[in-house]
C-alpha cells in the first residue's frame, strides 16, 4: 500500500472527469487500498480517485468515530434523493476551508464494492453529504463551486499563497 499525493485547488487536474471502472480487478483493488491509506493519513472522511490523479469512478469513505467502517463505492449512481439540507463541508483538496453547502438530505446509491459486487445503500446525515461531495469530484466538481464567485476567488488566492509558501 502507498500514500498518494492529494491534488489541491486550484489544480486543473481536479477538473478531470472520471471514467467508469470496467472490471474490479487486482489493480483497482490496489487503488482502493491506497486511497484508504491516503485518506486515513490525511485525517479525511472521504476521498475520490480524481483527487489522487486517477480518472476512475472510485470513492472511499469512512465517517465513523473509530475509523473502522470502510466504505468503497465504485461506479456510484444516485437513484433517488429526498429533501435538502445545508451543512459545513471541507475537502482534502481545499485544506483549512469549511463552508456551508446545500445538498439532498437523504439519498439512495447503487455502486460496486471492493469485491465487484453490486450493492444499494440508503444514506443520510454526514454519510449522504460525503457521498454527494465525493461523487462531485468524479465529475470534476468541487464544493467551492457552490459558493459565490467572490468567495471562491478569495479561497483560490489563499490556496495559491499557501502553495507558494510550501514551494
Ligand atoms: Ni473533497
Amino acid at each position: 500500500m502507498a500514500v498518494l499525493t492529494v491534488l489541491e485547488f486550484p489544480d486543473s487536474k481536479l477538473r478531470n472527469v472520471a471514467k467508469k471502472v470496467s472490471a474490479v480487478d487486482a489493480k483497482v483493488k490496489s487503488i482502493v487500498d491506497d486511497m484508504f491509506e491516503t485518506m486515513y493519513e490525511a485525517h479525511g472522511v472521504g476521498l475520490a480517485a480524481i483527487q489522487v490523479d486517477i480518472q476512475l469512478q472510485i470513492i472511499v469513505i469512512d465517517v465513523s468515530e473509530e475509523k473502522d467502517q470502510k466504505l468503497c463505492f465504485i461506479n456510484p449512481e444516485i437513484t433517488s434523493e429526498f429533501g435538502t439540507e445545508e451543512s459545513d463541508e471541507g475537502c482534502l483538496s481545499v485544506p483549512g476551508i469549511f463552508e456551508p453547502v446545500r445538498r439532498a438530505e437523504k439519498i439512495i446509491v447503487t455502486a460496486l464494492n471492493r469485491e465487484g459486487d453490486t450493492f444499494i445503500t440508503e444514506a443520510e446525515g454526514l454519510l449522504a453529504v460525503c457521498i454527494q461531495h465525493e461523487m462531485d469530484h468524479l465529475k470534476g466538481k468541487l464544493f467551492v463551486d457552490y459558493l459565490s464567485p467572490l468567495k471562491r476567488q478569495r479561497i483560490k488566492k489563499k490556496m495559491l499563497k499557501l502553495h507558494k509558501r510550501d514551494a
